[in-house]
């Protein structure tokens, strides 16, 4: 399948989606021993939610991902925090063997592919990535939370069926977060030789407001389906109707990092 995540889903994506827990970030960094010399790929890198953090925990980080207009995004976001270690490469999954040359014979410490992982070819990625790695090194496949109307609450449950009613189809993806697709990659990963196949958790609450939470979504919706700009007024409060003309709204976050060492070492 492909969606298109230029335009405003870009600009939608970097003002709304969520960055990652620095615990998380730390347990990545753990995993594979992440030194000032290492050089990390953040591949499907969006808008630089996992890339930026980062950046200050290696040499250098590359982020990789095939839309121009996210790729703008992370770097606008990247000077904006006066990160200059990160080089933002135009790329897919099916050009980490590219990579090669850049890498060198170091080898990247560590790959990371945040939430973008349902996008690519997991069996062809996994073995195409050992190559590239230093010995310890390895590959975090992380989630940020299930898909906000697709939680175990009544708000949640209230926003499926309003987005359900207005598209006029069932949501039931869940874009690679939920523990049948880390089964799949987990399988995929020790089919390629990768060793110490495991998980990392994090959960934490928060609490969105009706601006956040409708951002969120819009984030998450492709051109196609996005209310037009002047309509998104009355799609917010329509949203805010249907949830019963509550403000805040408290999320649990299941953060969840699959991570595994580089085959061979
Ligand atoms: C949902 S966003 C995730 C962004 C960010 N990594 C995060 O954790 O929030 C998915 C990203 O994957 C990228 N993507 C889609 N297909 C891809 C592919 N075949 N290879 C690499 N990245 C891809 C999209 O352009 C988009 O930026």
């Amino acid at each position: 399948m492909t969606v298109s995540f230029g335009g405003e889903v870009a600009a939608h994506y970097a003002a709304f989606r969520r960055g990652y827990p620095a615990p998380v970030l730390d347990a990545l960094a753990d995993h594979v021993g992440l030194g000032a010399d290492d050089v990390v790929l953040d591949l499907g890198c969006g808008t630089g939610q996992l890339a930026i953090p980062l950046a200050a925990r290696a040499r250098a980080v590359v982020g990789m991902d095939p839309e121009p207009e996210m790729l703008r995004h992370a770097r606008a976001a990247a000077e904006r925090r006066g990160v200059r270690n990160v080089t933002w490469v135009l790329g897919a999954d099916t050009d980490v063997p590219a990579l090669a040359p850049l890498v060198g014979q170091h080898g990247l410490g560590l790959a990371v592919v945040g939430q973008a992982l349902h996008w690519m070819d997991s069996d062809r990625l996994f073995p195409a990535l050992a190559p590239l790695l230093r010995p310890g090194g390895g590959i975090a496949v992380v989630s940020n939370g299930t898909p906000l109307w697709l939680r175990a609450t009544d708000w949640s449950r209230a926003l499926r069926d309003f987005l359900q009613r207005r598209l006029g189809r069932p949501l039931v993806a869940t874009c690679g977060t939920d523990a049948a697709d880390r089964h799949r990659y987990a399988r995929a990963l020790t089919a390629a030789g990768y060793r110490e196949v495991r998980q990392v958790g994090h959960t934490y609450e928060h609490v969105l407001d009706l601006d956040r939470l409708v951002g969120e979504i819009l984030s998450a919706m492709p051109p196609d389906e996005l209310p037009p700009p002047d309509e998104r007024p009355a799609f917010a409060h329509e949203l805010g109707h249907a949830l019963g003309g509550r403000r805040e709204f408290t999320e649990t976050v299941e953060v969840v990092a699959l991570t595994a060492v580089a085959p061979g070492a």
